[in-house]
């Protein structure tokens, strides 16, 4: 990675020197208003954005699950749901007996499950039913499954507190807050690069105004634990999952908690970090056997190897547990060995 883009980086550093030298304009690189990161450091650049994390939050145009399915209904503690797609935006409406609320659907946060906040009266609230992947419809928010709504208001969404939904915007989002405030007009749905690298903005004005500039601090240098503490700001970290007393399956949601309770975690280590596994510029991987190569970069090299196999290891190691009272699935970071009937460990 990096090789490639000081690479790009120097040439385009000596080929803007050369044409400002000579004054010409043809075949030049693009001027300063029109770099990008891209322009030196192009694969993280053309990818990034396509990513879970890049896109954070769907807006109207682009809320695919609910455009494949223009119409969801859902029966819960006595209340009717529906997500309708009218005119390309979807309608959120609860009723009961008595009354109805449709509210517009502006923020649909995620991905593959999805859940709206919506806005109601001047106030934000997160909607109490979230559209699954996985079921490919809609049922109770992870998180509320023991919430009993007692009237219409509550059975739309929780109401959150100004710190919640600036928090919501923070993690899935850029310049959704400003100075701790809402800016909901200058909101950029998903992680950009300045989210996770620093001074990266100052850093490509100063570059393409061809002075040196200050870098950026290069991530891949993070071992472990520092690293778990980085993407724990979002993902939580061990310190924060143990403060706010998450325990049982609820807590696998958590990848820096349940990794660090493995035995195969050395804080001070860069083949059990995040990245070893992950590049967050890409698409999150879905098959075992790409997992291998990490794995096994300790195991048979510094660690014991497995009596049983030697390819898969994830699938064994790493199971898959159902949110409780939700339909979704996270993979569980404690690896270890998984017997049968066990019970969820610690
Ligand atoms: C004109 C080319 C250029 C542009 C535009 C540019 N960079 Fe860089 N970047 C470089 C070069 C060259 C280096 C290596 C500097 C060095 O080693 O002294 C670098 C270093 C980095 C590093 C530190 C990594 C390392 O290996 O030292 C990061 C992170 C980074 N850039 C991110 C970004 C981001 C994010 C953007 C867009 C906001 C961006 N860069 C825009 C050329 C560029
Ligand atoms: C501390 C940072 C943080 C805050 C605050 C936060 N999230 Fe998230 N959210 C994450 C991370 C990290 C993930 C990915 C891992 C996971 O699914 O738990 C995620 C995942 C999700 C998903 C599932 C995404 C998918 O594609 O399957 C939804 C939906 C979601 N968040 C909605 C919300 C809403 C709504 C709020 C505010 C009420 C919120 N989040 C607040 C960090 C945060
Ligand atoms: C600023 C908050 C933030 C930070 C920091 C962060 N993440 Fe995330 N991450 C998210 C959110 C939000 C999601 C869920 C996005 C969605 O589904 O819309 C997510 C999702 C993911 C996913 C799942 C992607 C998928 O396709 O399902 C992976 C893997 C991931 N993050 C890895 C990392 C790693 C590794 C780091 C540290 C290098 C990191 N994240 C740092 C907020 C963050
Ligand atoms: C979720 C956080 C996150 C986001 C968003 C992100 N990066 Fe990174 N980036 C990282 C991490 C972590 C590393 C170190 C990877 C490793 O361990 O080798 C990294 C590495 C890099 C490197 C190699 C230098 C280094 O710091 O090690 C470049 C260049 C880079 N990223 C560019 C970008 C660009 C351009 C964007 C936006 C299009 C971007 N990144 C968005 C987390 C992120
Ligand atoms: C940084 C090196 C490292 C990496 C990477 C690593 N492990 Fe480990 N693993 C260890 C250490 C250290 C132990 C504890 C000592 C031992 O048993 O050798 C361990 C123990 C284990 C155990 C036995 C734990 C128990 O509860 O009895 C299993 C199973 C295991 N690792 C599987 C894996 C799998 C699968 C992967 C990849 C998904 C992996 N490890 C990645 C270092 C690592
Ligand atoms: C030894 C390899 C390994 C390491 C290290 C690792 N992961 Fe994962 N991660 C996986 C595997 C395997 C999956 C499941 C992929 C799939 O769905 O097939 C996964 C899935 C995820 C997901 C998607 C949600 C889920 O739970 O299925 C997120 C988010 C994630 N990892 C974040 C992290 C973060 C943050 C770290 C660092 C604290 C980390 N991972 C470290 C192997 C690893
Ligand atoms: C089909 C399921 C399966 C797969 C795939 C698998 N393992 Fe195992 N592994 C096991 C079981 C079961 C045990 C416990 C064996 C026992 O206790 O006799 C085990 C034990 C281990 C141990 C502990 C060994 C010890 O002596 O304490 C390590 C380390 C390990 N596996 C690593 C790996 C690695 C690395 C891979 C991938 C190369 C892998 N496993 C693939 C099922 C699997």
């Amino acid at each position: 990675m990096a090789d490639g883009h000081r690479e790009a980086g120097r040439r385009w550093l000596a080929a803007a020197t050369c044409v400002a030298l000579a004054g010409a304009v043809e075949g030049a690189p693009p001027r300063p208003g029109q770099v990008t990161c891209a322009t030196c450091h192009r694969a993280e650049a053309q990818s990034q954005p396509k990513t879970a994390m890049g896109i954070g939050i769907e807006l109207p145009p682009n809320q695919e699950p609910l455009q494949a399915h223009p119409k969801l209904t859902l029966e819960a503690n006595g209340y009717r749901y529906a997500i309708e797609r009218k005119n390309g935006v979807s309608a959120y409406t609860v009723s009961d007996g008595s009354g109805t609320l449709t509210l517009p659907v502006r923020y649909a946060f995620g991905v593959y499950n999805l859940t709206f906040v919506l806005e109601y009266q001047g106030r934000f609230y997160e909607s109490l039913v979230s559209y699954y992947q996985g079921i490919e419809g809609i049922g109770v928010t992870m998180g509320d499954e023991g919430v009993r709504p007692g009237n219409l208001t509550e059975a739309m969404g929780r109401l959150l507190s100004d710190q919640e939904i600036s928090a919501c915007f923070t993690c899935h989002g850029t310049d959704g807050v400003s100075q701790g405030k809402l800016a909901l007009g200058s909101l950029k749905p998903g992680l950009n690069c300045e989210h996770c690298h620093r001074g990266a903005d100052t850093h490509m004005q100063a570059i393409a105004a061809g002075k040196p500039g200050p870098v950026p601090r290069k991530l891949g240098e993070m071992a472990a634990e520092e690293m778990s503490i980085f993407c724990g700001e979002c993902h939580r970290t061990w310190e924060s999952v143990v403060g706010l007393r998450v325990f049982g399956e609820k807590n696998v949601r958590f990848q820096p908690y349940r990794l660090a309770n493995s035995q195969c975690f050395l804080g001070d280590d860069k083949r059990i970090r995040c990245t070893a596994c992950h590049d967050p510029h890409v698409d999150l991987v879905r098959d075992d056997a790409s997992y291998d190569r990490a794995c096994l970069s300790c195991h048979g090299v510094t660690q014991k190897t497995c009596p049983v196999a030697d390819k898969d290891c994830a699938r064994c190691h790493m199971p898959k547990v159902q949110l409780p009272g939700t339909p979704a699935v996270f993979t569980d970071h404690k690896i270890r060995v998984v017997h049968a009937g066990d019970p969820y460990p610690r």
